[in-house]
């Protein structure tokens, strides 16, 4: 049993690793700390709120956020601005949520001798050509492309020195692209799923060349609870499920799914600085600690998804209309 501080589990991913670990790791304790940003939702822990503690502030607040880490065995640290348009509109949050906030965690797990595992993306590798036949591994060098991307590097490269210079115990894994339920509208699949169920026409970024290695949210989270129980300390993993696509392909599996013709979307401006491709080699994780995806067809993960969004229109009627809003704002 271990006492898991779980930071953002109000969001997307962190509220995923919840409901995942009651389902499957119900010996666990666990506290939420969450700052319910625009993308924290109380509503994504409906049914499970008697199972955690639940705690609404800021890690960037000491005063909220070093009792919680006394309290607890180990931090599992999802809490961040998390989305590359944001982040071009308005950099500030990432750098205090990712960069200050990451920093208050560090000093935090090195006065109470606790142990860190810190959630972060591939994209801190920057971007891959499309013919490339190589992968990101983690002896990849960090290039960033976006304040969002730059932001999760300098993160990684604080908890890595707070390991060498101060001997903090911690793990630190980078995943692909994650897709699945309680995802926020602002985010590409939910986005183009709900513009669908809205009767508005999906947005494709520019040529949609692009290539996401998508994973579905239950084997990140998988994954990261096999580093947390078995990983070294000191390592990084990087996590992913072989699940390379472009947007175009997706966008048009979206809409074949929903009942539309393929070609039923629009192109908008492209995203300045975008990534053309990622992709991950995650054979340290399955090598070392023997995890495998479970969600191995990607057309399966994104059915489930869809059913979710169409049979939860209640949870992301709310966030639609303000996000379409900011879309319309810059041109997408
Ligand atoms: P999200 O935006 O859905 O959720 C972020 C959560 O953090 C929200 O609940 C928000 O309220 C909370 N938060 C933000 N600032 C906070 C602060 N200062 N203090 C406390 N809580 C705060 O993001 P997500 O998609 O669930 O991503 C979670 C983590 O996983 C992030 O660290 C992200 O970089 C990483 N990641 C995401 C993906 C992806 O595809 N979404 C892929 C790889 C890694
Ligand atoms: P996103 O979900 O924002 O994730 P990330 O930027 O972390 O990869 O976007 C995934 C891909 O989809 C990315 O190449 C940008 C593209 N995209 C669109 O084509 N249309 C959209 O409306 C959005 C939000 C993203």
């Amino acid at each position: 049993m271990a006492r898991i501080l779980v930071t953002g589990g109000a969001g997307f991913i962190g509220a995923n690793f919840v409901r995942y670990t009651i389902d499957n790791l119900p010996q666990h304790e666990i506290t939420v700390l969450d700052a319910l940003t625009y993308a924290g939702n109380r509503a994504n822990l409906e049914g499970v709120e008697d199972r955690i503690r639940f705690v609404e502030g800021s890690i960037v607040d000491e005063a909220v956020l070093e009792p919680l880490v006394r309290e607890c065995d180990v931090v599992v640290h999802f809490a961040a601005e998390s989305h590359n348009d944001n982040s071009l509109e308005d950099p500030f949050p990432f750098i205090e949520t990712n960069l200050i906030g990451t920093f208050r965690i560090l000093q935090a797990v090195r006065k109470f001798d606790k142990r860190l595992h810190h959630i972060s993306t591939d994209e801190v590798y920057g971007d891959l050509a499309l013919d490339d036949p190589g992968k990101f591994t983690e002896a990849t060098p960090y290039n960033p492309s976006s304040p969002y991307s730059a932001s999760k590097a300098g993160s990684d490269m604080l908890v890595r020195a707070w390991a060498r210079s101060f001997g903090i115990h911690m793990t630190i894994s980078n995943c692909s692209n994650n897709y699945g339920p309680y995802q926020h509208v602002e985010k590409f699949i939910p986005r183009q799923i709900t513009n669908v169920l809205a009767g508005a026409t999906p947005k494709l970024y520019g040529e949609g060349l692009n290539v996401r290695d998508w994973i579905h949210v239950d084997d990140h989270n998988s994954a990261v609870h096999a580093i947390v129980e078995n990983g070294r300390s000191g390592e990084t993993y990087l996590i992913g499920a072989d699940g390379e696509l472009n947007n175009r392909q997706v966008i048009e599996m979206i809409l074949e799914m929903l009942g539309k013709n393929a070609g039923d979307y629009e192109r908008v401006r492209d995203r300045a600085g975008h990534d053309l491709r990622y992709a991950i080699d995650y054979s340290k994780l399955r090598d070392e600690l023997g995890w495998k995806p479970r969600f191995t067809g990607f057309a399966d993960g994104l059915r489930q998804t869809i059913d979710w969004y169409a049979a939860h229109e209640g949870w992301w009627r709310p966030q639609k209309e303000a996000t379409e809003a900011k879309y319309r704002k810059s041109g997408q």
